[in-house]
């Protein structure tokens, strides 16, 4: 199957296997695991934080963020169209105990003087506000850059107000590679990040979450209260290291290069809209004035063999990841044609 539901369907290469079968371990809980260390130091260096925190999934990583930033009672900003805001099944107001505001962004970002807008004040009907949370790339906006000049007025206004930032950084990767900025420029802009290890870098499990020793020290307490205190898990850290030392990152560039291939055919395909600007490994498109529903052109191409997913009411989403080829665009640009009669 050519598979574009997500770029979380990739697989563990053979080296991944490799490290994970080779991989030195111990008790990560009494911090013992070498290669989880090993991790962690990487992936703290290349954000540029003090420290860093291998956790079980990016919703994991963000939770705990939001755990350790916030009280309960507190109001969390973010943008409208935000995965923790629409994908993380309320978690933020379960377990913290807070609630989200959410503001209309453009492509993802918000307009820093509608954040500062939303801090509250000091009435006593209010909650406080107790973080700002920012998401690039934007997974609904279709993978859209958040420009660092916008986290850095952002990031301004926030300190202004003794509010911390927490960037959930699932894709930030593919920020990085699509502007040629290193990660460290958009992570020097908050108090603590997410990636996915899991997602278009390639590895099987796992993501990082990192800010300063003080709050990794909180978070290692607050994953462990989640139950993600793993034992001799150095055996998924392996794969990460691999992700982030070796090629993984480059060859994000080629999932946007397929990305951009299949969004120019597309778009001379009648009946199909491209939604978004692509920049990154996200397309969305509309079919709405096609001959078909988009569950029949879903449907039709799987007969085909391509998988692909309905994203919202109106769009469908492919996703380029490193199990896809130039010569699978190809064979979906083919069957999209096909489907459609053009
Ligand atoms: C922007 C964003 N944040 C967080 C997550 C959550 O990651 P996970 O599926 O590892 O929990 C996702 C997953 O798709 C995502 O797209």
């Amino acid at each position: 199957m050519i598979d574009l539901r997500s770029d979380t369907v990739t697989k563990p290469s053979e080296k991944m296997r490799k490290a994970m079968y080779e991989a030195e371990v111990g008790d990560d809980v009494y911090g013992d695991d070498p290669t989880v260390n090993k991790l962690e130091k990487i992936a703290a260096k290349i954000l540029g934080k003090e420290a860093a925190l291998f956790v079980t999934s990016g919703t994991q990583g963000n939770q705990i963020a939001g755990l350790v930033h916030c009280k309960p009672g507190q109001e969390v900003i973010m943008e409208a169209q935000a995965h923790l805001f629409l994908y993380e099944a309320a978690a933020l107001s379960v377990f913290a105990g807070v609630q989200i505001k959410t503001l209309a962004g453009e492509r993802g970002a918000m307009k820093p003087s509608d954040v500062e807008a939303a801090i509250r004040g000091n009435d006593i009907h209010e909650p406080e506000t107790g973080l700002i949370c920012i998401e690039n790339t934007h997974n609904k906006a279709g993978g859209a850059v958040i420009p660092p000049g916008n986290m850095e007025n952002i990031y301004q206004i926030a300190k202004r107000y003794g509010i911390p930032v927490h960037l959930d950084g699932a894709r930030l990767f593919n920020a990085s590679v699509a502007t040629q900025i290193p990660v460290k420029e958009f992570a020097k802009y908050t108090d603590s990040v997410q990636f996915c290890l899991s997602k278009g870098l390639g590895a099987p499990v796992g993501s990082i979450i990192a800010g300063s020793s003080d709050f990794i020290f909180k978070a290692r307490k607050w994953r462990k209260r989640l139950g993600g205190g793993l034992r001799q898990v150095g055996v998924l850290a392996a794969p990460g290291i691999i992700a982030l030392e070796e090629e993984n990152v480059n060859l994000l560039e080629i999932d946007h290069e397929n990305a951009k291939q299949l969004a120019e055919g597309l778009l001379n395909i009648k009946g199909i809209v491209i939604e978004n600007k692509v920049e990154t490994n996200i397309i969305l498109i509309n079919i709405t004035n096609s001959n078909k529903t988009m569950e029949i052109f879903l449907h039709q191409l799987k007969e085909h063999g391509i998988l692909a997913g309905t994203f919202g009411p109106n769009n469908i989403r492919f996703v380029t990841n490193n199990s896809i080829t130039k010569k699978d665009i190809d064979k979906v640009l083919l069957a999209s044609r096909k489907i459609l009669n053009y």
